[in-house]
C-alpha cells in the first residue's frame, strides 16, 4: 500500500487512529532493521524530523535525501530511481513539487511510498490532523471552516473530511479555488459519509458554526514569485481575532510554519484556543503508526 492521496487510508483510518493513540502512551520497537528513505525537493522541518524520529523510535532507521544532491538531480529517471531504492529500503517518502512524480515513484517502487507533500496534496499532515480533531473533541461530528488558498492541504482536507463524515466549509477568494477533481471526489466521499461540503468566498459564512478553523499559508513553497498578488487577494482572508469570535470559541489549526499577522494572528495563534503544537506533535505519532502498516503490515498493536 502507498499512501499518496489521504484517500488511499480510507480503509485503514480507524488502525491508524487506533495504533497513533497506543503509540503516543508507549512507544513500540516493531520496526527493527527496516529503513525509509526520504526524499526532500522543498524545505521542511516538521515532515523531516517527525519521520526521522518515528524511525528511531520504532527501533528502524530514516536516510535523508536532498534531491539536489541524488543523481535526480543529473538527470536519472524517477522510474530507475524507484526501482534501485527498492531494492534497499522498506520504504520511500518523497517531498515533491509535482504530485505526478510520487504517483511515477509509486508506481515503480517495489516497498510503499509515502508522500511527504506535493502541490496537490499533504496527506500525512491531514492524517495527524484527523486524529488531533478526535482527541479534541472525540468524534467527526463537528464543522470545520478552512479559511485561505485552496492548496495541498486543504484539498487534503476536504479529501480527509468527507471521508470521516466531518462538515467542511472553505473560504477562499476567487481563482483559489481547491482542485475541482478532489472536489468532485470528496463530494462523492461525502455523500456516502453525510459530510457537508461547502465553497464560499466569504470567511465570515465559512465560521459561522464551525468549531475548528483551520488556516495555512498564503504563499506556498514553490510559489514565491506569486507573492505580491497573493498578499493582495488574501488580505480579507486572514484568521485573526475579528474572526475567531464569529464563531463560538473554536479550536485553531494551523499546518505551520504560519506567517504570522498575514494568514494568521501573533494573537490568535498564541490563544488558548490555538492547538497548533499538539497537531504538530501528532504528526510523530500517527506517522509512527503510518510506519507500522506500511513498512511493518502492522495493523493493530
Ligand atoms: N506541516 C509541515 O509539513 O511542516 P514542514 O514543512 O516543516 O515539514
Ligand atoms: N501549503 C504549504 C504547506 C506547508 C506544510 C506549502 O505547500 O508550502
Amino acid at each position: 500500500m502507498n499512501l499518496i492521496s489521504i484517500a488511499d487510508a480510507e480503509k485503514n483510518l480507524e488502525n491508524i487512529f487506533e495504533m497513533s493513540a497506543k503509540l503516543k502512551k508507549k512507544n513500540f520497537k516493531v520496526l527493527n532493521e527496516k529503513t525509509l528513505a526520504m526524499i526532500f525537493e522543498k524545505p521542511s522541518t516538521r515532515t523531516r524530523v517527525s519521520f526521522e524520529a518515528a524511525m528511531t523510535q520504532l527501533g528502524g532507521h530514516a536516510i535523508y535525501l536532498d534531491r539536489t544532491n541524488t543523481q535526480l538531480k543529473r538527470g536519472e529517471t524517477i522510474k530507475d530511481t524507484a526501482r534501485t531504492l527498492s531494492r534497499y529500503v522498506d520504504g520511500i517518502m518523497l517531498r515533491a513539487n509535482e504530485h505526478e512524480d510520487v504517483v511515477e515513484l509509486g508506481g515503480y517502487s517495489t516497498v510503499p511510498v509515502i508522500n511527504g507533500l506535493t502541490d496537490l496534496e499533504h496527506p500525512c499532515q491531514v492524517l495527524s490532523d484527523l486524529f488531533t480533531i478526535k482527541e479534541f473533541k472525540n468524534s467527526f461530528n463537528v464543522k470545520l471552516a478552512y479559511v485561505g488558498d485552496g492548496n495541498n492541504v486543504c484539498n487534503s482536507l476536504l479529501l480527509g473530511s468527507s471521508i470521516v463524515g466531518m462538515d467542511i466549509s472553505v473560504a477562499c477568494p476567487k481563482g483559489y479555488e481547491p482542485d475541482e477533481e478532489i472536489l468532485r471526489k470528496a463530494k462523492k466521499y461525502a455523500k456516502k459519509s453525510g459530510a457537508d461540503i461547502e465553497i464560499t468566498a466569504d470567511p465570515a459564512a465559512a465560521v459561522t458554526g464551525a468549531e475548528i478553523i483551520y488556516t495555512d499559508v498564503w504563499v506556498s513553497m514553490g510559489q514565491e514569485s506569486e507573492e505580491k498578488n497573493r498578499l493582495r487577494d488574501f488580505k480579507n482572508y486572514q484568521v485573526n481575532a475579528k474572526l475567531v469570535r464569529k464563531a463560538s470559541s473554536p479550536l485553531v489549526m494551523h499546518c505551520l510554519p504560519a506567517k504570522r499577522g498575514l494568514e494568521i494572528t501573533d494573537e490568535v495563534l498564541e490563544s488558548k484556543n490555538s492547538i497548533v503544537f499538539e497537531q504538530a506533535e501528532n504528526r510523530l505519532h500517527v506517522q509512527k503508526a503510518l510506519l507500522c502498516l506500511l513498512l511493518g503490515g502492522i495493523k493493530k498493536l
